[in-house]
């Protein structure tokens, strides 16, 4: 296929590096102004382009994908996560996926440290005094949080995230723990100093803090459920940088709101931007609008991933990143 010849359609404004290199490239059409497009707007881009370059914020459902034109080769998701593509019904069309994995990975790991760090020692709180200008002075009880090195971490999720944060925590200090559906290489885990729970419910007791770095998929949703909640520790945090799916969210608010968890740094919500509204007003629970890979470096690489996929399928093989259900 002659990369020249191809229409590809950009749901969103990427930086402007990026935006520059596809329209070099491809027959670009990138959007005017940056705010996710409505569904008919979805579906007349599925209609018309052979490669789609999407983003998490939208639903590329099997709806969706029942009325591309034939079309539609690829669609080229900027971003790693891929659970707002129905994937198997893209395959059943003959339609590729691919993603950006591993570019995102230190930028979401250093996010997840700064939420364990912003929860655990109370940042948002001093942040408010100063603001507000009625800092005191210093007070030897003032503001008090908890030490997080010799704390127990417990990752649910080790892949390549899961490992990013685990390398963080142990310079932090911290003893890592983790539960993933394959247990690590003896090497790897060796190298990590990671402790391998096969019980999920029996890590989830013993932390305390948990970082949540799995997927969202059938198998993880709500993987966090009321029941599982309830195991972790009253002076537990919970930190979340992957999906909000994973977690019950009603359950860990109404766990928040009942003192049963120490506190919680959310930067991924269950239902996106409708966030619980109670979590809003707890202090011990510290809400980012999912800015785990909200780098300058990490969205320009985002892109160039999405153009050697692009480019690569064009040139008649798979895209390096395919992603296959
Ligand atoms: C992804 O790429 O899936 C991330 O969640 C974006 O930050």
């Amino acid at each position: 296929m002659a990369s020249g010849r191809l229409s590809v359609v950009v749901t969103r404004r990427l930086p402007e590096v990026v935006e520059t290199r596809l329209t070099e490239l491809f027959d670009v059409r990138l959007r005017e102004d940056d705010r996710p497009m409505s569904r008919d707007e979805l579906l007349q881009a599925v209609r018309e382009a052979d490669i789609l370059v999407p983003t998490l914020m939208d639903r590329i459902d099997s709806t969706l994908i029942a009325q591309a034109g034939d079309q539609l080769r690829l669609i080229a998701n900027y971003g790693a996560g891929v659970d707002h593509i129905d994937v198997n019904t893209a395959r059943q069309r003959g339609i590729l996926v691919s993603n950006t994995p591993g570019v995102l990975t230190d930028d979401t790991a250093d996010m997840t440290m700064a939420l364990i760090l912003a929860v655990t020692r109370r940042i948002p709180e001093g942040l408010a005094v100063m603001q507000s200008g009625k800092w005191q002075g210093w007070s030897p009880t003032a503001f008090l949080g908890g030490r997080v090195s010799g704390r127990r971490l417990g990752i649910l999720g080790m892949g390549r995230i899961g490992q990013a944060v685990a390398r963080r925590a142990k310079a932090f200090g911290m003893q890592v723990h983790y539960h993933n559906r394959r247990r690590l290489r003896p090497e790897t885990e060796e190298a990590l100093e990671a402790t391998y729970w096969e019980s999920l419910d029996q890590m989830v007791a013993r932390m305390d803090v948990l970082s949540i770095n799995c997927p969202h998929t059938p198998a993880t949703f709500h993987l966090m459920n009321a029941r599982r909640l309830k195991l972790l520790k009253p002076t537990a945090v919970i930190v979340n940088t992957s999906r909000g799916e994973v977690i019950d969210e009603n359950a860990l608010t109404r766990m928040l709101q009942a003192g049963e968890l120490a506190g919680a740094g959310l930067d991924v919500y269950e239902h996106g931007t409708e966030a619980n509204p109670y979590l809003r007003e707890m202090t011990n629970v510290v809400m980012l609008p999912h800015m785990g890979s909200a780098t300058v470096e990490g969205r320009i690489e985002m892109g160039e991933k999405v153009i050697i996929n692009i480019k690569t399928f064009a040139d008649g093989h798979r895209p390096p990143d395919q992603v296959v259900p």
